[in-house]
């Protein structure tokens, strides 16, 4: 369903991809680990276009992605629901607003049908009577639900995930968990969470692909991974201070000579 080969992007004299692959099979949720700025959310914005990359292939159902015009683009993101890291809500609008987004602004659908999209879409992430509710009412965990519905809105065969489970508490990551599942179940969607939370990995997690130095070093099912001599991949899954990472092993590596 997605096929990255051969990515590589670079930021000023910053290498962030480099040489990256990946594969994602169709109705398969792929969980991505890898440290704080090993350029996850750069790969999930290269997969939707926000990002263009410098080089390399990403395919997604088949088609080459990555010489399409904005418009050509526009017409594929439909298909494909990202949730940003933050929620990246509309805070003047409401939730119901923010979800019936772009159901209102850019498909030709009455008012009365956008309002049971967004019922339906809400009802879907566990939620009730909120779309009068204002985005600074929300607790951090409601404002990733409200994004996620505003993204099943749109009836996505692809989601992409960034952090859903970074900054809320335990029950509601368990919550989120197990959203991603039934999402997967129910809608045979095809995903890729990006986490660096392990419990979440393993629970929602077809298979997992670990990020280091601008390239995938693993990909293999949760029990692979976990037992993974790899002492990259220990040191990561165990948090470790000492090991093969050094702290300030993102300030050296990748950097264009
Ligand atoms: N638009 C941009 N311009 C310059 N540098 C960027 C940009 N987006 C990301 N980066 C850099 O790319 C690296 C990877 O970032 P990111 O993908 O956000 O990491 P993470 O794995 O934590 O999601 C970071 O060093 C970040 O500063
Ligand atoms: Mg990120």
């Amino acid at each position: 369903m997605i096929e990255i080969r051969n990515l590589y992007k670079v930021f000023g004299t910053k290498m962030v991809l480099n040489n990256l692959s990946l594969t994602v099979r169709r109705g398969e949720t792929k969980v991505v680990i890898g440290r704080s700025g090993v350029g996850k959310t750069v790969l999930l914005r290269n997969i939707v276009g926000l990002v263009r990359p410098d080089s390399g292939s990403i395919k997604i159902n088949g088609v080459e992605v990555t010489n399409l015009n904005e418009k050509e683009y526009n017409r594929l993101r439909m298909e494909i629901g990202m949730v940003f890291q933050g929620g990246a809500l509309f805070d003047s609008m409401n939730v119901g607003e923010n979800v019936g987004f772009v159901l209102n602004e850019f498909m030709s659908l009455d008012k009365k049908t956008v309002q049971e999209k967004v019922r339906d879409a809400l009802a879907l992430v566990g939620l009730k009577d909120v779309e009068d509710m204002m985005p600074s009412q929300l607790s951090g965990g409601m404002k990733k639900r409200v994004s996620l519905a505003r993204v099943l809105c749109m009836e996505p065969h692809i989601i992409l995930y960034d952090e859903p489970t970074t900054g809320v508490d335990p029950i509601t990551a368990a919550a989120i968990n197990n959203l991603i599942i039934e999402l997967r179940n129910k809608l045979k969607v095809t995903s890729i969470v990006v986490t660096h939370d392990m419990n979440s990995a393993y629970q929602v997690a077809d298979s997992i692909a670990m990020f280091y130095k601008g390239q995938v070093i693993a990909d293999g099912t949760p029990d692979e991974i976990k037992n993974s001599q790899h002492p990259v991949i220990q040191q990561f899954i165990h948090g470790e201070a000492h090991g093969p990472v050094t702290e300030d092993e993102n300030l050296v590596f990748g950097h264009v000579k």
